[in-house]
């Protein structure tokens, strides 16, 4: 029998060390998140949820449902919504999207129009409830030229399905706004009577978002191949080896020439050492040469 856990509240839990590190084992392996013993707590919440819904009465039962009764993943895929974490807003991280759109932006596309090529594909991977590819769509429209003459794909994506759902209502609440430069509000955004704010079909257009487990071998493969590639905010949940694994997939998926962005807390440099590192504007950038 699995003894009980008491956490530093004293609360108890009903989740054994043993259990957890089965789970968080089998998490790991399905979606390269990695949890920590400090993490029992927050694991066992979020089963014992789970458990309730189903009317499972021990950890061990549930894992053994997830293991072995769930051939299609529909339960893990509800274990993952609530388990990732989603904290995003528009325009986070401004000063790295400043060089992004004042620097490597202008000096790619200008090197693609010299040679006819008017694609551009930007993949935004962990992209939660949508601000950082909306973002980047924004950006696009308000930088480029003649935004027309090119053939813009934004492709988004989450290993999560809910926040993927509201990333393409694209409803958003004051938080997620506020740092969006008070210009662009008016002109990309429509203000609903109850505070809320609907963003405009010209950028939800611009983006198509697709649910795609980043850990899992071969899921970009069919995605084709990108000039830009955002991954922040999300490798911090993975542990050195599955975070290396995930930034030679993304070389592969990068065009010679193209930039990838990691979170400011997630240096490229530090995970693998394949890319190219200039500075562009304040800022230190990564390319594949
Ligand atoms: C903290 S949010 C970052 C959102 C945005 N990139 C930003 O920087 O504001 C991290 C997102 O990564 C997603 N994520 C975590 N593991 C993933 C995986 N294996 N495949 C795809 N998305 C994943 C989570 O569901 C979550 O929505």
């Amino acid at each position: 029998m699995e003894k009980t856990e008491r956490t530093e509240h004293g609360a108890e839990l009903n989740i054994g060390i043993d259990d957890f590190r089965s789970l968080s084992d089998f998490i790991y392996r399905k979606a390269g998140i990695r949890f920590e013993p400090k993490k029992l707590y927050f694991l066992s919440k979020r089963i014992q949820r789970r458990m309730q819904d189903l009317g499972i009465e021990t950890p061990l039962e549930y894992i053994r449902s997830l293991r072995f009764s769930d051939p299609n993943g529909i339960e893990f895929q509800n274990l993952i919504n609530l388990l990732t974490v989603n904290e995003t807003y528009f325009f986070r991280d401004f000063p790295q999207l400043q060089s992004f759109a004042e620097h490597c932006l202008p000096e790619l596309t200008a090197r693609k129009s010299s040679r006819g090529d008017t694609v551009l594909r930007i993949l935004s991977a962990g992209c939660s409830t949508g601000e950082e590819p909306y973002t980047l769509a924004i950006i696009l429209m308000e930088m480029l030229d003649n935004i027309k003459g090119w053939q813009v794909e934004i492709l988004a994506c989450d290993i999560d399905l809910n926040v993927l759902g509201k990333a393409r209502k694209a409803v958003y609440e004051a938080r997620s706004v506020k740092d969006v430069p008070p210009e662009y509000m008016p002109r990309y955004f429509n203000k609903n009577p109850e505070g809320s704010h609907s963003l405009k079909n010209e950028v939800k257009r611009m983006v198509r978002f697709e649910h795609i487990n980043l850990a899992e071998k071969g899921m970009l493969r069919q995605q084709g191949t990108f000039d830009f590639i955002f991954c922040r905010n999300v490798l911090i949940y993975f542990d050195d080896l599955s975070r290396k694994q995930m930034v030679d997939r993304f070389y592969v998926a990068l065009d010679p020439g193209g930039y990838i962005f990691l979170g400011s807390s997630e240096s490229v440099g530090r995970i693998t050492t394949g890319f190219g590192i200039k500075r562009a504007g304040g800022h230190l950038v990564y390319y594949k040469e």
